[in-house]
């Protein structure tokens, strides 16, 4: 085979991949994507911490949620106000339509600027979504609790030696959250920082998750311009359990002093 009839054959395997890619939304299971941890698990439980923060929360915000999947399930016995903020044009619709018949208002604004009232919550939460300390200080409430897992700068920072141009590894906002929640005078409660080896099944899987993380790579191209970096890193990060980086997670939980 000429080498371009194998960047040719390497491109149509992937194909599939990016395509479904293409149709996707929300933030909840997907058939491709999802990778193997090859080693412990968190060693934390954002769910169940949760679940437990909304049992002494009168209102409740969740920053960036997506579909809305996590927090629907997390309001199914909650009586109190919740209010969710999406910054995708493609999943507020989504968030919407799942939260506001569960009583929860839907804002499509940008995580980091939120059209929110001076010490109006009592819990925030964020997973996974862009944060603005300052503003959390400003919007909880005296004696509210804020929680956020973060991916962190480990996450994926096999990337770089591939993609310069990638964010993965870059920004650390794990330490510029903590100096910036305590700037605005809250007490951080519990940080904790995770990583660990995870193997994506193969390529087309990976592919998939980069599709629809599409800030990870600045214009991505896989079936085009960025197809070969792609095959150099499907070479060299290849084992017998799959393609395998690092996976890495951050938690903070912060108390607002009550006055
Ligand atoms: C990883 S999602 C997490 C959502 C939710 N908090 C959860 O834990 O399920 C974080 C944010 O990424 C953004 N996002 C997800 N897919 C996106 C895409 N394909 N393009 C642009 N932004 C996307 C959305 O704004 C979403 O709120």
């Amino acid at each position: 085979m000429t080498a371009s009839q194998s960047l040719d054959a390497a491109r149509e395997r992937l194909r599939p991949y990016v395509e479904a890619a293409t149709g996707f939304t929300g933030w909840g299971f997907s058939r491709y994507g999802n990778a193997r941890f090859l080693g412990p698990r968190q060693p934390w439980n954002y769910d169940r911490r949760v679940r437990e923060l909304f049992t002494s929360a009168k209102s409740v915000l969740d920053i960036g949620t997506g579909g809305g999947e996590r927090l629907s399930r997390y309001v199914r016995d909650y009586r109190g106000r919740g209010v969710a903020t999406e910054a995708w044009h493609i999943n507020a619709p989504i968030a919407a339509s799942r939260l506001k018949p569960l009583g929860v208002e839907v804002l499509y604004c940008d995580d980091e600027v939120l059209p929110l009232a001076s010490g109006s919550f009592d819990l925030i939460i964020n997973r996974h979504a862009a944060l603005e300390p300052a503003d959390i200080g400003r919007i909880l409430g005296p004696g509210g609790m804020f929680l956020t897992e973060q991916i962190s700068n480990a996450h994926w920072g096999e990337l770089q030696a591939f993609f310069p141009r990638t964010t993965a590894g870059k920004g650390e906002n794990y330490f510029s959250y903590l100096v910036g929640l305590r700037a605005v005078g809250l007490e951080i409660t519990d940080a904790r920082e995770y990583a660990v080896l995870a193997a994506y099944e193969d390529m087309g899987n990976f592919v998939y998750m980069l599709c629809v993380t599409p800030w990870t790579i600045p214009d991505f191209d896989p079936l085009g311009d960025d197809l070969e970096a792609l095959l150099e890193l499907e070479r060299t990060l290849s084992t017998p359990d799959g393609v395998v980086l690092t996976q890495g997670h951050s938690l903070i939980e912060a108390k607002k002093p009550s006055l």
